[in-house]
């Protein structure tokens, strides 16, 4: 097999740039390329949303193939648009499924990604592309796995294919209806406990890790963690008792070209390490641009999905007798928070808002250039996710100097280690308790850090910019996976 480079294509419901929801979309948008650049043959299959219509290249010029995919009694035609200016992407376009505002979140999310699972196995008929490996992604992607290995392995064309199936997020596990069934072909013996049932629905989750090869997790403690009562969202004892053997943990990266406060042409002022004071206007700048008292005091930084999952439930706590968040404001610090979700949280901070006005940035939207602007503005980065498969901001925040404050779980206790004064290592502050008191607590720590011994504050800033997490390492991890799953 020398000479010929390894296949792999990766599916998946989101992709950066392409179309992005969370962090998913940064994973497939940045490995796949990654990946060619150490020789393999790295491709990505993703529906055509109505979103990416006309905005990234020519549809007409892009136009590959067309052709039937059969959901039961239904068939419906799938057209196959071709774009390699980044890396060879497929994109499946149906103006009944993915011809509508958002990814997700539709009555028909089986059916929808049903016919994409189905479709990318099809395709594979109509390009002269033969994966060794299928590499899926989340319970989108999970039937691919198990009508791979009941549907279509004995075919000589497909009996050859392996499939990885990652995990970024248990939580979310496509449970539906048995009409899944139908337009999965399958017979209802299929809902049993050792095949896709679950509490009487159909999982799809569970059809990607029964069914894969191999599972893989986004760090090596998010792996270890899914295996227990309290994070493995009731699939803990499928996977500790049966999987356990197939599962590893793989810590995401990020792009080093683009998170790097040296040309990002975002930020106010371009700094390195070298040259962190400049890293102080990029803060008094914000602080004018955005209507903030212009001054130095700590500035917390929040860029988030504003879901439970991230802990702002902490936030509501109270300590004291007093709300979390007015104790943070009592001290002498801003903050600042940019994101979207739900609208209990988005009220808490427009509540805010009103009440520190010259003090707080409430941005609920999402906007790329802002994140970059609050990662190099912001002195510390709050973090206190319940559960949290690798997560990115952490990383990002210590790319660009803002000194993470994170619960230590999943991906933040991987890749955030609690500052010691004697050794002087770490690169941020963890706690561990789900509480708002311990939250509280470690913005404390940093606070008096930051006031008190700014050298120190300095250290840990210098000790996180300099730490290594880039895609190369993560690449390696899953050549090296790819090539063992072949044996
Ligand atoms: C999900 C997880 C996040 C992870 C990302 C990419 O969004 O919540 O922790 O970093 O997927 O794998």
């Amino acid at each position: 097999m020398k000479g010929i480079p390894l296949k792999c294509l990766f599916i998946s419901s989101e992709a950066a740039p392409y179309a992005k929801t969370g962090g998913l979309a940064d994973v497939v948008g940045a490995l796949p390329k990654k990946l060619r650049e150490q020789g393999i043959d790295a491709r990505v299959a993703m529906p055509y949303y109505k979103s990416i219509e006309g905005k990234f290249f020519k549809q007409e010029e892009h136009f590959l193939t067309s052709y039937d995919v059969h959901l039961g009694w239904r068939v419906q035609g799938v057209g196959i648009y071709y774009d390699d200016s980044i890396v060879p992407t497929y994109f499946l376009k149906s103006d009944t499924y993915f011809s509508r505002p958002d990814l997700y979140g539709y009555k028909d999310d089986y059916e929808r990604f049903a016919f994409f699972c189905k479709g990318v196995l099809e395709l594979i008929r109509h390009i002269d592309f033969v994966p060794d490996v299928i590499h899926c992604n989340d319970w989108q992607t999970g039937p691919l796995c198990l009508l791979l290995k009941d549907k279509y392995s004995h075919d000589p064309l497909y009996a050859n294919i392996k499939t990885v199936y990652t995990i970024h997020n248990m939580k979310y596990q496509g449970i539906f209806g048995k009409e899944a069934l139908d337009v999965l072909e399958l017979p209802l013996d299929y809902m049993s406990q050792d095949r896709i049932e679950y509490h009487g629905a159909v999982s799809y989750m569970k059809a990607g890790l029964i069914y894969a090869d191999r599972i893989t997790t986004v760090s090596p403690t998010y792996a270890e963690e899914i295996k227990t009562y309290e994070y493995g969202c009731g699939l803990d004892r499928l996977l500790s008792q049966k999987l356990y053997y197939k599962i590893e943990g793989i810590l995401n990266g990020i792009d080093y070209d683009i998170y790097n406060p040296k040309i990002d042409p975002h930020i106010y002022v371009n700094y390195t390490s070298r040259s962190l004071k400049r890293k102080k206007e990029n803060k008094l700048l914000f602080q004018k641009e955005y209507g903030l008292e212009q001054r130095d005091c700590m500035l917390i930084g929040i860029v988030s999905r504003i879901t439970d999952q991230k802990g702002f439930d902490l936030m509501q706590q109270t300590m004291d007798n007093i709300w979390i968040m007015d104790k943070i404001m009592q001290l002498d610090v801003q903050l600042v928070i940019l994101g979207t979700g739900e609208k209990e949280y988005e009220d808490m901070f427009r509540h805010l808002a009103y009440k520190y006005r010259e003090r707080t940035g409430v941005f609920l939207t999402f906007d790329e250039a802002l994140a970059q602007k609050i990662y190099a503005a912001s002195d510390v980065f709050l973090m206190p996710s319940l559960f949290e498969p690798c997560g990115l901001g952490q990383l990002i925040a210590m790319r660009y100097g803002s000194v993470p404050i994170v619960r230590k779980t999943g991906g933040l206790k991987d890749t955030v280690i609690h500052y010691s004064m004697e050794t002087k290592q770490g690169t941020g502050f963890e706690f561990e308790d789900c509480s708002g008191y311990w939250m509280y607590r470690k913005i404390e720590e940093a606070y008096w850090y930051y006031n008190e011994h700014p050298d120190h504050f300095k250290q840990i800033q210098l000790n996180g910019m300099k730490q290594g997490f880039s895609w190369d390492d993560a690449a390696k991890s899953y050549i090296k996976l790819y090539k063992d799953v072949m044996k």
